[in-house]
């Protein structure tokens, strides 16, 4: 399973990259609005820091200048998906990039029949929201499973399935067990899945315990 970081700071980022784990991030114009940044300046820092698939999503809504904003975008660094939302001229937009061999990252899936369409599309990630579904009292992960089965059916389909809208470690453990490729995470539901109360009592334990037999591994 890889795993993207959700989030376009750039400290965070780096930092969270420093620990080998991140395969790729995503970005949305939620998260650029929050840095503060200009948004190219900030995607093209990312793709010095991450080797794999950085999603910029494009922000027109018609055809011809989402493929403009979405060429502009993958034209920036070879590991650019370029994001787009699960709109009629979205998919039209996913279809023409994916055609001249461009990753994109369809958004805003809600559901399976929209899944199914990005994957016609061409599409290289299919981000279905988990956590904006339950927001609204529907089974996120439910979703996850009903596109993992069907694009499991089809061996044309070379859609992964993206599991994005993140917001604690059991939807990213949920996911990895109904078999998604990829999981964005929110860099604290990331440091979170570090974390276990028993692991903290244990080792406190284990260096008390190394302590009074006043050895040292390096100096022995
Ligand atoms: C995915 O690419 C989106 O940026 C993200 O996961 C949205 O998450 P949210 O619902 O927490 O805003």
């Amino acid at each position: 399973m890889k795993f993207f970081v959700d989030t376009a700071d750039t400290d965070e980022i780096r930092d969270l990259a420093n620990t080998g784990l991140v395969d790729g991030v995503t970005t949305n114009p939620s998260l650029v609005a929050k840095s503060g940044r200009k948004f190219l300046d900030v995607v093209e820092e990312i793709c010095t820091i991450v080797d794999g698939p950085i999603s910029a999503e494009v922000t027109a809504t018609d055809y011809e200048t989402m493929l403009k904003e979405g060429q502009k975008l993958a034209a920036l660094a070879p590991n650019i998906a370029v994001k787009v939302p699960l709109t009629a001229n979205g998919l039209k937009t996913c279809k023409a990039l994916s055609d001249a061999g461009t990753m994109v990252n369809v958004t805003l899936c809600f559901s399976p029949g929209q899944a199914i369409l990005a994957a016609k599309a061409g599409a290289a990630f299919i981000s279905p929201f988990v956590g904006r579904l339950d927001d609204i009292s529907t089974d996120g992960m439910h979703l996850i499973a009903d596109i993992c089965q069907i694009y499991s059916n089809y061996e044309s389909f070379e859609t992964e399935v993206l599991v994005a809208s993140i917001r604690n470690p059991m939807h990213l453990i949920e996911a990895a067990r109904m078999g998604a490729g990829v999981a964005t995470l929110p860099p604290s539901v990331l440091r979170q899945l570090y974390k276990h109360p028993l692991t903290e009592a244990g080792l406190e334990a284990f260096l008390s315990d190394w302590k009074g037999t006043g050895q040292s591994i390096l100096d022995d």
